[in-house]
């Protein structure tokens, strides 16, 4: 989605911004663009296409001082120049950037309009350069333009705003759409990230929904949009560039995918009590007797976590005896969902930064339920907005298809599981440290998988022509086949379609034949036998059948064209390692297919609109 960068201090601008855009690419974006003050005035300079473009076009550029930069995801009209970022007001004092959403910019372009501005582009953010540029007429001080012009405004907003009648001081305001400041030495920088800031200072002021920044070389403060000063002191970030980079592989993809017997340990560390059968997670400690006692658990998540929600589902209820509904947020939001007395709501995100999850989060709010948050990105909007929560600490996950942050998201699902059934003795302590012996043994089963990365790249080989691919499972392995099918299609433009095993024969099976790759997803849990009798169906309709499972008997051999082999778990974790070899099978198939696997099209790492 849309990244933002601002500099100000003794630097040259332009090669600040530009280097932090490029951080920002991981986000998605179809356009990018900088404005810059030097000799009196603001020069913007912006281009569709990729960061590289707007480089070529700003080397050289060498005088300002202070700047903003931006990567935008088009919401409002089409990725072109004139759409792209900053944009600026009629006389070109104010250049302004913006992620988000202003959701009556009509009526306030129809307003602004009347008064005599003229606009140039379709987008929403135009409008606030013009608002802006109206009240600074009446009130000659940027801060407080800025100020007046966010009060008319309705919908989300994370902005820099910088003008050439004050070009000592950017302003920064957000509402729904992350910001911070990065504290230099006689230097400051804003940013939507923290891996656009990271290479220049780790101390960072997190600016909060509703709160303007006025930031210059020397001073950061932080006011409501009443005026009101707030303290809040500095943070310092703890990872690494290194950990934001590809760490010598050719992809963040692949990166993340062998990151993940590290992320699994870190899901868990220091989380399981061994010797009780039991986990503990700092963030639940205070509500921990409402989760045990809770009547429901609904979970609301969207794309891969809303696939890792529905494994949760078979978990809990199958070891903790507590209905669990799972819903999309972004269906979730627009029902009138019924929550009674005793539910509890657990909102699930990577980046918690999704609109419709926040959304829903608020919702279900409203409606007086407690709301827990699973997510990756510390101090994001959903983990800051919910009641008590988990991380599940996979570090930043780059790709734009998630992989590690789903299984660090079941890692998680596992331990809340562990908990609250040992809590409902739902489950005996022999039975709970069964399950932790298990978990400890992840990272190690994990390994071994992604050791077979040669055979599964030989498989992507053969099929990486299919136009469509089948993806089948069943029971807590049926969400595995949905994502895996999400990967393929995300990432390779293959279509692929998920669907419990024995659903198939009510309809899919049409499609089988000889062009038909089908992935099963069939470890040797109870339901073994069923797939097995799936799989013959789709043979004898002379189906490729691609086989993920950790029985090797002669029955399957015989079968499948291809047998990837996983090792033995319990069945509640047996989707942490099913997954795996789907995540390397979409990979190899993507690259084989000249894909741009971190950025695939129309995608956006972290999805702020609606
Ligand atoms: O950051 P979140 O987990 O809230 O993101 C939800 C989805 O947008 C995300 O999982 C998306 O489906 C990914 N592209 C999947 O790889």
């Amino acid at each position: 989605m849309c990244g933002i960068v601002g500099y100000i201090g003794n630097r040259n601008a332009c090669e600040v911004l530009v280097e932090g855009l490029k951080r920002l690419e991981y986000r998605g974006y179809d356009s990018a663009g900088v404005a810059l003050f030097a000799d009196s005035h603001i020069d913007v300079i912006k281009t569709p296409g990729k960061v590289s473009r707007l480089e070529s076009m700003t080397s050289g550029v060498q005088a300002a001082r202070i700047g903003i930069g931006h990567t935008r995801w088009a919401t409002h009209g089409e990725p072109n120049t004139v759409n792209a970022h900053p944009h600026t007001d009629c006389t070109g004092n104010f250049a302004i950037i913006h992620n988000g959403i202003i959701e009556n910019y009509s009526s306030l372009k129809t307003k602004l309009t009347l008064l005599g501005h003229s606009f140039r582009s379709q987008t929403d953010t135009e409008v606030l350069a013009h608002l802006i540029e109206e009240f600074y007429s009446k009130t000659r001080s940027t801060e407080m333009a800025v100020r007046l012009a966010l009060k008319e405004v309705n919908g989300t907003f994370g902005i820099v705003v910088m003008s050439s009648s004050e070009p000592d001081v950017l302003i920064a305001a957000r509402r729904g759409s992350p910001l911070l400041i990065g504290l230099g030495d006689s230097e400051n920088l804003i940013a939507s990230d923290a891996s656009a800031l990271i290479s220049h200072t780790r101390n960072v002021l997190y600016l909060h929904d509703n709160e303007i920044a006025i930031i210059t070389r020397d001073n950061v403060s932080l006011k409501n949009l009443d005026d009101e000063a707030i303290e809040r002191e500095a943070e310092h970030l703890t990872f690494d560039l290194e950990q934001i980079e590809k760490g010598g592989f050719d992809h963040f993809m692949l990166k993340e995918i062998n990151e993940q017997p590290e992320t699994i340990k870190n899901a868990l560390r220091g989380r399981l009590i061994d010797a009780d059968g039991i986990s503990k997670m700092g963030g639940l400690r205070d509500v921990e007797d409402k989760i045990t006692n809770a009547r429901r658990f609904v979970i609301l998540a969207c794309g891969t976590s809303w696939h890792a929600a529905l494994v949760g589902k078979y978990i809990l209820e199958q070891c903790a005896n507590i209905p669990v509904e799972v819903d999309y947020a972004s269906e979730f939001r627009y029902r009138n969902p019924v929550l009674m007395d005793g539910d509890v709501v657990w909102v699930m995100s990577q980046s918690g930064e999704t609109l419709d999850t926040l959304a829903a989060l608020r919702e279900a709010k409203v409606k007086g339920a407690p709301v827990y948050g699973i997510v990756n990105v510390v101090g994001s909007t959903i983990a800051r907005e919910t009641d008590a929560g988990v991380y599940i600490h996979a570090g930043p996950e780059i790709g734009v298809a998630s992989t590690k942050a789903f299984t660090s998201q079941l890692a998680v699902l596992n331990l809340i599981n562990l908990l609250v059934s040992r809590r409902r003795r739902t489950i005996s302590a022999e039975q709970g440290r069964a399950i932790v012996e298990e978990m400890e043994r992840l990272p190690e089963k994990i390994e071994q998988i992604l050791g077979q990365r040669d055979e599964i790249e030989a498989i992507a080989e053969e099929f990486k022509d299919s136009r469509n691919f089948l993806y089948l499972g069943r029971g807590v392995n049926f969400p595995v086949a949905l994502e895996g099918a999400l990967k393929l299609k995300e990432i390779s433009y293959i279509h692929a379609e998920g669907y419990p095993a024995a659903e198939m024969k009510h309809g899919p099976i049409a499609l089988i034949d000889e062009n038909m790759p089908a992935v099963f997803v069939a470890p040797g849990d109870s339901t073994y036998d069923k797939i097995l009798s799936n799989i013959q169906e789709v043979r004898a309709r002379k189906g490729n059948v691609i086989v993920i499972s950790n029985e090797a008997d002669g029955r399957l051999k015989d079968l499948a064209k291809y047998i990837v082999q996983i090792p033995k778990t319990i069945d509640i974790l047996s989707p942490i390692l099913s997954v795996i070899p789907l995540q390397l099978l979409s990979y190899y198939i993507a690259v084989k297919r000249g894909c741009n696997v971190d950025q695939p099209r129309n995608l956006a790492k972290s999805v702020t609109v609606e």
